[in-house]
Protein backbone atom coordinates (compact mmCIF):
# COMPACT_ATOMS: atom_id res chain seq x y z
CA UNK A 1 0.00 0.00 0.00
CA UNK A 2 0.99 3.55 -0.35
CA UNK A 3 1.62 5.77 2.27
CA UNK A 4 0.70 9.17 2.00
CA UNK A 5 1.37 12.23 4.45
CA UNK A 6 -0.91 15.99 4.25
CA UNK A 7 0.83 18.55 6.25
CA UNK A 8 -2.79 20.79 6.92
CA UNK A 9 -2.47 24.32 6.79
CA UNK A 10 -4.09 25.44 9.77
CA UNK A 11 -1.12 25.02 11.49
CA UNK A 12 0.77 27.45 9.25
CA UNK A 13 2.11 31.06 9.91
CA UNK A 14 -1.25 33.14 8.00
CA UNK A 15 0.99 36.27 8.10
CA UNK A 16 3.66 34.02 5.52
CA UNK A 17 0.72 31.48 3.74
CA UNK A 18 2.90 31.31 0.17
CA UNK A 19 5.98 30.74 1.76
CA UNK A 20 4.31 27.73 4.29
CA UNK A 21 2.93 26.17 0.95
CA UNK A 22 6.30 25.92 -0.62
CA UNK A 23 7.30 24.81 2.57
CA UNK A 24 5.09 21.79 2.46
CA UNK A 25 6.20 21.30 -1.40
CA UNK A 26 9.76 21.37 -0.96
CA UNK A 27 9.42 19.00 2.51
CA UNK A 28 8.19 16.20 -0.53
CA UNK A 29 4.70 16.07 1.39
CA UNK A 30 2.37 14.12 -1.18
CA UNK A 31 -0.30 17.22 -0.54
CA UNK A 32 -1.35 19.87 1.54
CA UNK A 33 -4.74 19.42 3.54
CA UNK A 34 -6.94 22.83 3.68
CA UNK A 35 -9.67 22.98 6.15
CA UNK A 36 -12.70 24.57 6.00
CA UNK A 37 -14.77 25.67 9.02
CA UNK A 38 -17.89 27.67 8.70
CA UNK A 39 -18.58 28.22 12.22
CA UNK A 40 -22.10 26.60 12.24
CA UNK A 41 -21.07 22.38 11.54
CA UNK A 42 -18.12 23.34 13.68
CA UNK A 43 -17.56 26.48 16.34
CA UNK A 44 -14.67 28.02 14.73
CA UNK A 45 -13.70 29.76 11.07
CA UNK A 46 -10.84 28.92 9.13
CA UNK A 47 -10.98 30.69 5.36
CA UNK A 48 -11.86 29.92 2.28
CA UNK A 49 -11.65 28.86 -1.94
CA UNK A 50 -9.46 31.93 -2.09
CA UNK A 51 -6.73 30.02 0.14
CA UNK A 52 -7.09 26.73 -1.98
CA UNK A 53 -6.41 29.53 -5.23
CA UNK A 54 -3.24 30.80 -3.60
CA UNK A 55 -1.64 27.17 -2.99
CA UNK A 56 -2.34 26.24 -6.21
CA UNK A 57 -0.91 29.38 -7.09
CA UNK A 58 2.21 29.28 -5.38
CA UNK A 59 2.98 25.08 -5.78
CA UNK A 60 0.81 24.33 -9.23
CA UNK A 61 1.83 19.99 -8.64
CA UNK A 62 1.58 20.29 -5.19
CA UNK A 63 -1.59 18.01 -4.52
CA UNK A 64 -4.81 19.82 -2.55
CA UNK A 65 -6.89 17.91 -0.36
CA UNK A 66 -9.59 20.26 0.55
CA UNK A 67 -12.00 19.11 3.90
CA UNK A 68 -15.02 21.03 4.46
CA UNK A 69 -16.27 21.14 7.94
CA UNK A 70 -19.82 23.12 6.55
CA UNK A 71 -23.47 22.21 7.44
CA UNK A 72 -24.12 22.45 3.34
CA UNK A 73 -20.92 21.39 1.39
CA UNK A 74 -23.45 20.99 -1.35
CA UNK A 75 -23.20 24.21 -2.12
CA UNK A 76 -19.53 24.95 -2.36
CA UNK A 77 -18.19 21.82 -4.26
CA UNK A 78 -17.94 23.71 -7.31
CA UNK A 79 -16.46 26.67 -6.21
CA UNK A 80 -13.79 24.66 -4.29
CA UNK A 81 -12.72 22.47 -7.21
CA UNK A 82 -12.98 25.71 -9.52
CA UNK A 83 -10.60 27.11 -7.12
CA UNK A 84 -8.02 24.40 -7.61
CA UNK A 85 -9.13 21.18 -4.97
CA UNK A 86 -7.99 18.23 -5.95
CA UNK A 87 -9.95 16.32 -3.64
CA UNK A 88 -13.05 17.31 -1.29
CA UNK A 89 -13.70 15.51 1.69
CA UNK A 90 -17.48 16.18 2.90
CA UNK A 91 -18.53 15.09 6.41
CA UNK A 92 -21.26 12.04 6.44
CA UNK A 93 -23.18 14.31 9.02
CA UNK A 94 -23.42 17.08 7.22
CA UNK A 95 -26.82 18.49 6.23
CA UNK A 96 -27.20 17.51 2.45
CA UNK A 97 -27.51 14.39 -0.15
CA UNK A 98 -24.30 12.99 0.55
CA UNK A 99 -24.82 10.61 -2.28
CA UNK A 100 -25.40 13.39 -5.01
CA UNK A 101 -22.83 15.57 -3.26
CA UNK A 102 -20.19 12.74 -3.74
CA UNK A 103 -21.44 12.02 -7.04
CA UNK A 104 -20.69 16.10 -8.10
CA UNK A 105 -17.38 16.12 -6.79
CA UNK A 106 -16.76 13.16 -9.54
CA UNK A 107 -18.03 14.57 -11.44
CA UNK A 108 -16.08 17.89 -11.36
CA UNK A 109 -12.93 16.17 -11.98
CA UNK A 110 -12.14 16.00 -8.09
CA UNK A 111 -11.06 12.99 -5.81
CA UNK A 112 -14.14 11.82 -3.76
CA UNK A 113 -13.93 11.98 0.14
CA UNK A 114 -16.49 11.22 3.37
CA UNK A 115 -15.56 11.92 6.61
CA UNK A 116 -16.37 11.02 10.22
CA UNK A 117 -16.49 12.67 13.48
CA UNK A 118 -14.65 10.77 15.62
CA UNK A 119 -18.08 8.82 17.43
CA UNK A 120 -19.55 8.11 14.47
CA UNK A 121 -20.01 4.22 13.36
CA UNK A 122 -18.84 3.33 10.50
CA UNK A 123 -21.83 1.73 9.41
CA UNK A 124 -23.37 5.16 8.72
CA UNK A 125 -20.43 5.78 5.66
CA UNK A 126 -21.55 1.96 4.48
CA UNK A 127 -23.77 3.01 1.87
CA UNK A 128 -21.92 5.71 0.09
CA UNK A 129 -18.61 3.65 -0.03
CA UNK A 130 -18.49 3.26 -3.64
CA UNK A 131 -18.79 6.68 -4.57
CA UNK A 132 -16.04 7.27 -2.20
CA UNK A 133 -12.01 7.51 -3.58
CA UNK A 134 -11.48 7.93 0.43
CA UNK A 135 -13.01 7.60 4.06
CA UNK A 136 -11.44 10.15 6.31
CA UNK A 137 -11.65 9.46 10.05
CA UNK A 138 -11.21 11.86 12.14
CA UNK A 139 -9.17 11.48 15.20
CA UNK A 140 -10.09 14.59 16.96
CA UNK A 141 -13.10 16.98 17.07
CA UNK A 142 -13.21 18.73 14.31
CA UNK A 143 -12.76 22.54 14.61
CA UNK A 144 -9.51 23.32 16.00
CA UNK A 145 -6.07 22.18 14.95
CA UNK A 146 -3.71 21.18 18.78
CA UNK A 147 -5.95 19.03 20.19
CA UNK A 148 -5.22 15.32 21.43
CA UNK A 149 -5.46 12.19 19.60
CA UNK A 150 -8.79 9.86 20.24
CA UNK A 151 -7.26 6.54 20.17
CA UNK A 152 -11.46 5.08 20.76
CA UNK A 153 -11.41 5.61 16.44
CA UNK A 154 -8.55 2.92 16.38
CA UNK A 155 -11.23 -0.44 16.41
CA UNK A 156 -13.03 1.99 13.49
CA UNK A 157 -10.67 2.17 11.17
CA UNK A 158 -9.45 -1.45 11.35
CA UNK A 159 -13.47 -2.31 10.73
CA UNK A 160 -13.12 -0.87 7.98
CA UNK A 161 -10.10 -1.77 6.44
CA UNK A 162 -11.65 -4.96 7.25
CA UNK A 163 -15.08 -4.56 5.38
CA UNK A 164 -13.07 -3.60 2.31
CA UNK A 165 -10.57 -6.03 1.99
CA UNK A 166 -10.95 -8.39 -0.47
CA UNK A 167 -13.38 -6.19 -2.53
CA UNK A 168 -13.81 -4.54 -5.19
CA UNK A 169 -13.52 -1.77 -2.39
CA UNK A 170 -9.69 -2.88 -1.23
CA UNK A 171 -7.98 -0.36 -2.36
CA UNK A 172 -9.85 2.83 -0.62
CA UNK A 173 -7.88 4.95 0.79
CA UNK A 174 -8.47 5.40 4.38
CA UNK A 175 -7.25 9.07 5.85
CA UNK A 176 -6.92 10.14 9.33
CA UNK A 177 -6.75 13.59 10.36
CA UNK A 178 -6.19 15.38 14.27
CA UNK A 179 -3.66 14.59 16.93
CA UNK A 180 -0.88 13.11 14.33
CA UNK A 181 2.16 12.36 15.39
CA UNK A 182 5.31 10.04 14.93
CA UNK A 183 3.46 7.59 17.59
CA UNK A 184 -0.34 7.67 16.50
CA UNK A 185 0.28 8.19 12.62
CA UNK A 186 2.00 4.31 13.20
CA UNK A 187 -0.63 3.45 15.44
CA UNK A 188 -3.43 4.77 12.98
CA UNK A 189 -0.94 2.78 10.01
CA UNK A 190 -1.00 -0.35 12.12
CA UNK A 191 -4.92 -0.32 12.00
CA UNK A 192 -5.57 0.49 7.91
CA UNK A 193 -5.26 3.87 7.34
CA UNK A 194 -2.43 4.87 4.74
CA UNK A 195 -3.35 8.89 4.49
CA UNK A 196 -1.86 11.09 7.22
CA UNK A 197 -3.16 14.31 7.78
CA UNK A 198 -0.33 16.09 10.32
CA UNK A 199 -0.54 20.07 11.11
CA UNK A 200 0.66 21.24 14.37
CA UNK A 201 3.04 18.08 14.43
CA UNK A 202 4.43 18.94 10.97
CA UNK A 203 4.36 23.12 11.27
CA UNK A 204 6.59 22.84 14.56
CA UNK A 205 9.35 21.11 12.95
CA UNK A 206 12.63 22.93 11.58
CA UNK A 207 13.07 20.48 8.93
CA UNK A 208 9.42 19.61 7.47
CA UNK A 209 11.21 17.23 4.66
CA UNK A 210 12.85 14.68 8.06
CA UNK A 211 9.92 14.42 9.51
CA UNK A 212 7.30 13.81 6.11
CA UNK A 213 9.83 11.27 5.59
CA UNK A 214 10.28 9.65 9.32
CA UNK A 215 6.52 9.35 9.38
CA UNK A 216 5.64 7.97 5.79
CA UNK A 217 8.45 4.88 6.80
CA UNK A 218 7.24 4.49 10.27
CA UNK A 219 3.79 4.09 8.72
CA UNK A 220 5.00 1.83 6.02
CA UNK A 221 6.75 -0.55 8.93
CA UNK A 222 3.48 -0.59 10.57
CA UNK A 223 1.37 -1.92 7.71
CA UNK A 224 -1.15 -5.27 8.85
CA UNK A 225 -0.69 -7.89 6.77
CA UNK A 226 -4.22 -8.76 6.38
CA UNK A 227 -5.30 -11.24 3.90
CA UNK A 228 -6.85 -10.12 0.75
C1 LIG B 1 -9.31 19.77 12.61
C2 LIG B 1 -8.74 19.72 11.20
C3 LIG B 1 -7.37 19.18 11.11
C4 LIG B 1 -6.33 19.96 11.87
C5 LIG B 1 -5.38 18.96 12.43
O1 LIG B 1 -10.67 20.02 12.56
O2 LIG B 1 -9.56 18.89 10.37
O3 LIG B 1 -6.95 18.99 9.76
O4 LIG B 1 -5.63 20.88 11.08
O5 LIG B 1 -4.50 19.61 13.28
P1 LIG B 1 -3.52 18.82 14.24
O6 LIG B 1 -2.67 17.93 13.40
O7 LIG B 1 -2.77 19.92 14.91
O8 LIG B 1 -4.37 18.02 15.20
ZN1 LIG C 1 -8.82 18.38 8.23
Amino acid sequence: MKFFILPSLLAADFGELAIEVERVEAAGADAVHLDIMDAHFVPNLSFGPDVVSLARRVAPSLFRSVHLMLTRPDLYVERFVEAGADSVQIHVEADCDIWETLATIRACGARSGLVLRPQTEVSMIKPYLRLCDEVLFMTVNPGYGGQAFIAEVLPRIAELRKCVAGTEMRTLDIMVDGGINYETAADCAAHGANMFVAGSFMFKQNEMGVAVTKMRNLCAAAEPKLSE
